[in-house]
Formats: C-alpha cells, structure tokens, sequence
C-alpha cells in the first residue's frame, strides 16, 4: 500500500494545495494527516475543510488542541498564542468539532507503520523526536513500536534507525526498513518548513518496500505572505516562509 502524508500544514492553503497535487500523482491509496492543521498561516478554515475532504485520517497537533481549548497556550509565545485565538475566531462549529474530535496515533499493522504527530512515546504529550537521545528513549518501547513510525510535530526531515540498544542518526539516507531494527522518521512540514529550505515538504510511505521518500515542492509563497500581511498577522510568519527557519 502507498499512504501519501502530509503534515504541519499551519493554515497554509497554497502549500497544502501543492502537496496534494504532487501527492495525486503518486497514486497513493489514501492520504495521512499527520496534524497541525492550523496556526500561523491566514487560511484555517479552508484548509480544515481541505484535509477533511482529501485524507482519510487526520491526527491531532498541539495547535489543533490549543485551538479547540483541549491544551492550554500558557506555553507558546505572545505572538504563536495570539494567532491561536484568532484561528478560532475563524473557524465554523463543524470544523471546530472536527478538530475536536481527531485522534492521537493511527496505527496499521497491516502495512507496518504507525502514524503520530509527535514522539511515539507518549503521543498526546507532543515531545520532539531530533536528536539521536530522544530517538533512543523509545528503546524501552522497542517490541511496541510498528517497524516504521512516521512523525510531524519538528517540521524537519530527521530520521533514526532504533535497535534495542542504541540508535543511529540516517537522515538524508535512504529510508527504508529491515528486520532488526524500527524506523522513526519526522516526515517535514508541508506549510512551515523550519530546515532552512523553504520549499514545502510532504511524502509517500510504501508498505511493500518499508520505504518512505520525503519530496520537496515549490507554490505560491507570496500569496501566503501577502494574505498574512493583509489579515494582521505577525510578519515573522511571513518572512520565515521564505527562509524555512
Ligand atoms: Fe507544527
């Protein structure tokens, strides 16, 4: 089976409206949403409505939490809390109980693969997985853990090779699984890269080869930004979709 995925979108609808145009060339047999639909971009609402049309599940951020009130804001700064509170103002009864209503883990044994936005360790408490220690933490989970675990949440690229003792750092290798050891791999972000490369990043899991292959895609930044720029919001969210920072 081929899951197309995508993930960290940020309300960003000319970058979710690429990735899905890619991923429609792919032929995938379903797409993943690996969460964070909302925060930071101009287009909540469009894109809720988007991913629920087009992805056969959606998880659930930290953002998607914050937005529907089932995570508090005290920790995100002034200007990420603040776009929390006016993504809600944007937002229908019907794509607020949507994102009320989304999962934390998605799992295909069948296909070999668990879904999460963040560390599979404990999904609902939205820990990064990107350096080789907190890959390593999930040892103690080893014979828990599906062959491949597919990660938003850093919106980076980073990829790991879980034995029982130890774990090896394979990003930008080719990502494929094997018999002895679990894979755990941060599938980027489709509307707020944060590796210093702006173009927007999505991907394709292949349960038949254990493979998943990250693709980098170009869209209409500047229309994102100017929307940004015409709705008030904080310029910073603007100016790193041209730096991916
Ligand atoms: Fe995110």
């Amino acid at each position: 089976m081929r899951f197309g995925i995508i993930s960290d979108i940020h309300a960003n609808l000319e970058a979710l409206e690429a990735a899905l145009a890619w991923l429609d060339t792919q032929s995938v047999d379903e797409i993943v949403c690996l969460g964070d639909v909302v925060g930071y971009g101009p287009d909540p609402l469009e894109c809720c409505r988007l991913v629920r049309a087009r992805a056969k599940v959606c998880l659930m951020g930290n953002h998607d939490a914050a937005v529907v009130g089932a995570m508090s804001t005290r920790f995100y700064y002034d200007a990420a809390r603040q776009v929390i509170e006016w993504t809600r103002g944007r937002l229908d009864q019907e794509s607020l109980r949507w994102l009320y209503s989304l999962p934390y883990t998605y799992l295909r044994r069948d296909a070999g693969v668990g879904f999460f936005h963040s560390a599979p360790i404990l999904p609902s408490g939205f820990f990064y997985v990107v350096r080789k220690e907190d890959a390593q933490n999930h040892a103690r989970i080893f014979d828990r853990l599906m062959p491949v675990s597919l990660m938003g949440h850093s919106h980076l690229t980073k990829a790991f090779r879980l034995y029982r003792d130890k774990a090896k750092d394979i990003s930008g290798k080719p990502l494929e699984g094997d018999e002895e050891s679990k894979l755990l791999v941060n599938v980027g972000s489709v509307g707020q890269p944060r590796d210093r490369n702006p173009l927007g990043c999505c991907g394709v899991f292949d349960s038949a080869q254990r493979s998943f292959v990250h693709h980098r895609f170009d869209y209409n930044r500047e229309e994102t930004a100017r929307k940004i720029e015409k709705l008030g919001l904080s310029p910073r969210f603007a100016q790193r979709l041209f730096t991916g920072e």
